[in-house]
């Protein structure tokens, strides 16, 4: 359209004035054709000049914004949004020459909470700044969707994890029953007391409760609620730390740490304790499926705006009718195992917003792979200076 414009403009001299009519026509009926598109959207977008007076906005923009007047064409931007805590915003993005994306405010309004998702960015043109667009998006059903989800999950894990603690405890109950039984019988019969029967037979009911009592602790480890407190951290800096703390335990082992940590990662909001824990679980289980050593290979990298950890050993492997277990509590296949090692760590991926995959070849080795996502703030989609 643009390059139309510009050769008509170049022989507007020559043209006649039908010619001229039907040129301002064609020129009408496109920018028709852009404000219906515009008004079409269900994003709000609001378009301010480099003096940061708005010069375009569409009908999305006035029924998601709170806006200080019904018309705000010319009108600098912040001051045209009747919400301080996003006018706030825009005017301290503004001024900072920042791009900032998916900001979330929560406006509440007769009772009910609306929630937008804001983004201020610059307008580039022909490789000048021109202004800037506020992008605003309701994501107030998204969020809902997202939090029921998290519920049902949540249900979800606990039935599980319910049915997994009465399943665990079937076997003790029954196997003190049985021996309570027999140290009965013991005292019944003929007046005689069998001291040493009865003293092993004490002695299994107490291991059998002691078995009870940790499948209870367990229990209740896992179900605590993650008291999560995620700061700004490098992941490469905890990592390295907790690999620094199992080197010994490795090296009697026999297990090679090989570390390939990304330094230049972006920040991540994580909480270093757990994440400490959930990688020092991942590592406890490769040095015990690697018996006889092997390596054991440490990974942080960055690919597209997630940030990957890596845990791969070249252990014995996992049988593939029980790769989709292994995450369920009190699932084992070790004689002393607790099943809850990596119930913990799948909850504390989750609790980072992150996703966790297992993929392994029985015999060869196992590898973990956990993404997380970069927080918005440190993605840019345009970079001002590259303007
Ligand atoms: N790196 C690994 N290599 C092979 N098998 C593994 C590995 N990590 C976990 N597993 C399997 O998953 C099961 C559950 O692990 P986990 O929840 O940590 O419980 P536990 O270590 O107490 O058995 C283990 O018993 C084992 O069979
Ligand atoms: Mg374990």
């Amino acid at each position: 359209m643009r390059k139309f414009i510009e050769r008509a403009l170049n022989k507007l001299s020559k043209l006649d004035t039908e010619q001229i009519h039907a040129l301002l026509f064609d020129l009408a009926t496109e920018n028709e054709r852009l404000e219906v598109v515009l008004d079409s959207m269900n994003d709000g977008v609001l378009v301010a000049d480099t003096d940061h007076k708005i010069v375009l906005y569409n009908k999305a923009a006035e029924r998601l914004v709170p806006l200080t007047a019904a018309d705000v064409y010319e009108r600098p931007l912040p001051e045209a949004i009747d919400d301080e805590e996003i006018a706030e915003f825009v005017r301290e993005t503004l001024a900072q020459q920042h791009s900032v994306l998916d900001r979330e405010f929560t406006l509440e309004e007769n009772g009910s909470a609306r929630i937008l998702s804001c983004s201020v960015f610059p307008l580039v043109r022909a490789g000048g700044i021109q202004g800037n667009i506020l992008h605003v998006e309701e994501i107030t059903e998204k969020r809902g969707r997202e939090a029921r989800l998290r519920r049902a999950e949540n249900l979800a894990s606990l039935t599980t994890l319910a049915a997994g603690v009465a399943h665990e405890i079937k076997n003790p109950l029954g196997s003190i029953g049985i021996h309570m039984q027999l140290i009965q019988k013991a005292l019944d019969s003929s007046g005689t007391v069998d001291t040493e029967k009865i003293s092993e037979f004490v002695e299994i009911v107490n291991e059998e409760v002691e078995r009870l009592n940790r499948i209870v602790v367990d229990f209740l480890f896992a179900v605590r609620p993650m008291d999560l407190s995620p700061r700004d951290d490098d992941l490469s800096r905890v990592v390295a730390d907790v690999l620094s703390f199992v080197r010994y335990e490795c090296e009697q082992a026999g297990v090679e740490i090989k570390q390939n940590l990304d330094e230049e990662l972006p920040t991540l909001q994580i909480d270093e304790k757990y994440i400490k824990q959930a990688l020092m679980n991942m590592v406890k289980n490769a040095i015990s499926a690697m018996p006889d050593g092997g390596v054991l290979t440490v990974s942080t990298y960055l690919r597209g705006d997630e940030v990957y950890l890596r845990v791969a050993d070249t252990g014995v492997g996992i049988e593939e009718d029980v790769v989709d277990k292994i995450f369920e509590p009190y699932f084992t296949t070790k004689e002393f195992g607790s099943g809850i090692g990596l119930t913990l760590v799948y909850k504390i991926v989750k609790e980072h917003n992150g996703e966790i995959s297992v993929l392994s070849h029985p015999g060869k080795g196992t590898t973990f792979t956990i993404t997380f996502p970069i927080p918005q703030r440190e993605q840019h989609l345009i970079s001002w200076e590259a303007g």
